[in-house]
């Protein structure tokens, strides 16, 4: 185990383990409460939690959690994100509905949620002739705020990527907008490298980062 996780242990006795069904409603909440400015956490929880749902199939889910029982945190990671978008907007036929209601009361939506599922294809074979972006992504990493800065974070980033090793993944990506300044710089800090920017709601720019990991 790594020193890292070891200090968070014993400062907040908790624990990183893939996530389970029950904890999905937490895990959407937080996602609403603490990452306000995307799209998906203007959705209503239960269509995000349909969404992390299929991550859980899909994908990895971790969740960090105190001893307590509350949630500290949690990563998401989705092998592709683009067939994810797809089995999404095809996973049930509630969903339309819920997002029709949510475009009658925020119009504006429409263009957004588009934006978003479009977001996958806009990097990987781009005009720039990059083409060796990962389809492997880091979707979403949340920490609740009271724990934030007590490297939550970073354990369970290394606990992600342990993961990712057990399935001989050795690189993957995530995009962040710019404008989440801690976010940008955390990636950075844990070795992420600035491979691609890319525009996916309106004028703000995002950044693709790629993370090579080492092969034991
Ligand atoms: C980005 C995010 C996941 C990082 O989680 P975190 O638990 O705060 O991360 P860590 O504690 O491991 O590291 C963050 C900082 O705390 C510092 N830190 C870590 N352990 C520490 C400790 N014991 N004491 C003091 N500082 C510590 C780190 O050095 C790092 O410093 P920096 O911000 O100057 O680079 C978290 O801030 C978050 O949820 N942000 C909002 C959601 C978001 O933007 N997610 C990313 C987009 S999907």
């Amino acid at each position: 185990m790594a020193s890292n996780d070891m200090d968070t242990m014993f400062r907040y006795k908790m624990s990183i383990n893939p996530a389970t069904i029950h904890q999905i409603g937490k895990i959407a909440e937080l996602h609403k409460q603490v990452l306000t400015s995307g799209f998906l956490s203007r959705l209503d929880t239960a269509i995000l939690g349909k969404l992390y749902k299929l991550i859980l199939k899909e994908g990895i889910l971790l969740a960090a959690v105190t001893d307590d029982s509350s949630l500290a945190g949690f990563v998401s990671f989705s092998h592709d994100t683009k067939k994810l978008m797809r089995m999404f907007v095809k996973s049930s036929p509630d969903i339309y509905l819920r997002l029709f209601i949510t475009y009658l009361r925020h119009p504006s939506f429409v263009l957004r949620s588009l934006e978003t599922m479009l977001a996958p294809f806009k990097h990987g074979n781009n005009n720039k002739g990059i083409r060796n972006i990962p389809a492997s992504e880091l979707l979403s990493i949340v920490v609740n705020p009271a724990v934030q800065h007590t490297g939550t974070g970073t354990a369970l980033l290394q606990k992600l990527e342990g993961e990712l090793k057990k399935r001989k993944i050795y690189s993957y990506k995530v995009v962040a907008g710019e404008q989440l300044i801690s976010a940008n710089r955390f990636y950075q800090k844990n070795e992420f490298l600035l491979t691609d920017r890319i525009r996916i709601h309106g004028k703000t720019m995002s950044n693709v980062f790629v993370k090579s990991l080492s092969i034991d």
